[in-house]
């Protein structure tokens, strides 16, 4: 899987600033790909730093595009052989989800398809979808098992309306429509499905799912919350290294036998295995343990046979995640360990608070937090 190509391939990525997008990108142009991204900011010198530096490594177009601008992919996708379409507008305190997430991340896929489509040249789309668009519905039980066939059920979030429910609702109908518009023009799409993510990232802010991830380690109140609040929507807390997600896009784009929909999940846990682990590894951290009557088991695990079965291995498990996130922190100088043994934890990124009390207050389900909130831990 890490050979090199023997032809000189172009790929297009949308989304380029992202966590996910921007390893996506250093990966390819490892591999030998050329790469065009599209940026929503182009002159946003602070946002495609990471970009720039990564133009050492071979060749990388920067171009700019808006999921709600038709026609601004065509330029960047023109002569690709592969897109990657990994951009989602994400707002969780929205008022109005339907035009702050659903409707532009609808607009968002028909747009790039479109773009695709007039290409003549793409061979291949990859969609970055969610497990949020696989879990979610009012089913009540343990042991459950999800795979590619589970869908989110839409009418239960949009009639229901957990806080945040805007983004699952996006993730799905999105991915809903990725797929009626590939059937309806011919179009070889392959979805990936990832559950949280964490491990390093090259953007210049830290990425709010790591935080997410490792909040049982800084004790952080608001994001634990956060993190129970996502095992009872999403039914576990499944947990990917970033790395392998990116390996798998490229996997699934360059095999020729993939097809369909593939969750890409390398550890499914709830918020009290997690701790417990995270406390036996980490003892200086001295994460709690003692969650009073929570649930101490998922509801469901997701499956990541399928893509396992088409060849893929993971080449990161639990204590790996974990170690290295704990690292970028530390390298990151937002994690230190205090004489008395507490913590600290600042982020500083951006200047939208895009998270409020009232979702945590309700416990419900943020699976990709855009957390950019100025705190500090006891
Ligand atoms: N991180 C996770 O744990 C996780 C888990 C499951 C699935 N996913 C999926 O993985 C993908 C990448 O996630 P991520 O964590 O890398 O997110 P991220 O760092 O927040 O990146 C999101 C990207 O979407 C772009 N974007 C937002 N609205 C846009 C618009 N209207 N037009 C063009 N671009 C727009 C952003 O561009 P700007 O820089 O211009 O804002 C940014 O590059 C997403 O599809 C997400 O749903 C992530």
């Amino acid at each position: 899987m890490s050979t090199q190509l023997t032809e000189k391939k172009t790929a297009c990525v949308v989304g380029g600033t992202g966590y996910v997008a921007s390893l996506l990108i250093k990966l390819l142009l490892e591999k030998g790909y050329s790469v065009n991204t599209t940026v929503r900011d182009p002159d946003n010198q602070k946002k495609i730093s990471h970009l720039i530096s990564l133009q050492e490594l071979g060749e990388l177009k920067i171009f700019g595009a808006d999921l709600t601008d038709e026609g601004s992919f065509d330029v960047p996708i023109a002569g690709s052989d592969i897109v990657f379409h990994v951009a989602t507008p994400v707002n969780f305190v929205s008022e109005d989800p339907e035009n702050d997430m659903i409707k532009p991340a609808i607009q968002g896929v028909v747009n790039v398809l479109k773009a695709c489509a007039k290409s003549k040249t793409v061979k291949r789309v990859v969609l970055t979808s969610s497990a949020a668009a696989v879990t979610i519905n009012g089913q009540n039980g343990t042991g459950l098992v999800m795979d590619e066939k589970n869908w989110t059920d839409v009418e239960f979030l949009s009639s229901a309306k957990p806080p945040t429910w805007g983004y699952p609702a996006s993730k799905t109908l999105a991915e809903k429509h990725a797929w009626k518009f590939a059937e309806e023009n011919n179009i070889d799409l392959i979805t990936i499905i990832p559950s949280l993510m964490a491990g390093p990232s090259l953007t210049p802010d830290i990425p709010s799912s790591t935080g997410l991830a490792i909040c049982l380690i800084t004790g952080n109140e608001f994001l634990t919350n956060a993190l129970k609040g996502m095992q009872m929507l999403s039914g576990s807390i499944s947990i990917a290294h970033v790395e392998d997600v990116c390996r798998a896009h490229i996997f699934l784009a360059e095999k020729e036998s993939a097809s369909g929909r593939y969750i890409c999940c390398a550890e499914n846990t709830s918020v009290p295995e997690l701790a417990k682990f995270l406390h036996q590894r980490y003892p200086q951290y001295k994460v709690p343990t003692d969650f009073g009557d929570f649930p101490s088991k998922a509801k469901l695990v997701i499956s990541s046979e399928k893509l396992i079965s088409e060849g893929f291995s993971f080449k990161f498990g639990i204590e790996e995640i974990y170690d290295q996130t704990l690292e970028y922190f530390k390298s990151k100088g937002v994690l230190k360990l205090k004489n008395s043994g507490f913590h600290f934890l600042k982020f500083l990124s951006g200047n939208k608070i895009f998270l409020n009390i009232h979702l945590l207050q309700h416990g419900y389900c943020i699976s990709d937090l855009k957390v950019v909130k100025q705190f500090s831990l006891k």
